[in-house]
């Protein structure tokens, strides 16, 4: 059985979606199936902003074909992991949860892959630099947290 894991964050256009395609490129899809959600529904249908698309493009990522979604309580149910990008995100999810079973499945990103950074910040409102370490962020905790699961064979 693969490790579901999803990508939280509150509207699934802008860092979620990022998450999504990265986390996506370095893990064996037989291994590890990555989806993403917003805890808002601000969005649903839309695909990722176009500053996301951008900055995932520059580094040879194609996330245009994402849809958003919003995140419900099926999603606890259905994933092994869901990573949080902030604690908002956090709390919204942990609120949804049942049991332990359920919590114990949420996660901030930055701190479980290993970065001194809790937070991935919301860069909607931001200058289009935002987008640019959010990438890096992420991309930073991904390798850690692909590297706890099986990586590409391709990459060892
Ligand atoms: P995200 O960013 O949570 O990283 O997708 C946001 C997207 C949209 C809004 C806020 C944050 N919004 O208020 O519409």
């Amino acid at each position: 059985m693969p490790t579901r894991i999803l990508m939280v964050c509150l509207g699934n256009i802008c860092r979620s979606p990022l998450a999504e395609g990265i986390l996506r490129d370095k893990v064996d899809p037989d291994v590890v199936i990555v989806d993403s959600a917003g805890t808002a529904g601000y969005h649903i249908g839309n695909p990722p902003d176009p500053r996301s698309i951008s900055v995932a493009r520059k580094y040879g990522l194609d996330i245009s074909q994402q849809r958003s979604r919003k995140f419900t309580s099926v999603d606890l149910e259905a994933f092994d992991i869901i990573y949080a990008m902030d604690h908002s995100n956090y709390a919204h999810i942990l609120d949804m949860a049942r049991d332990e079973t359920e919590m114990g499945k949420v996660k901030m990103l930055l701190q479980d892959g290993g970065s001194k950074t809790v937070e991935v910040p919301d860069p909607y409102y931001g200058p289009e630099g935002g987008f640019e370490r959010v990438f890096h962020l992420i991309d930073k905790a991904c390798t850690a947290i692909a590297a706890k699961y099986t990586e590409k064979p391709w990459d060892e």
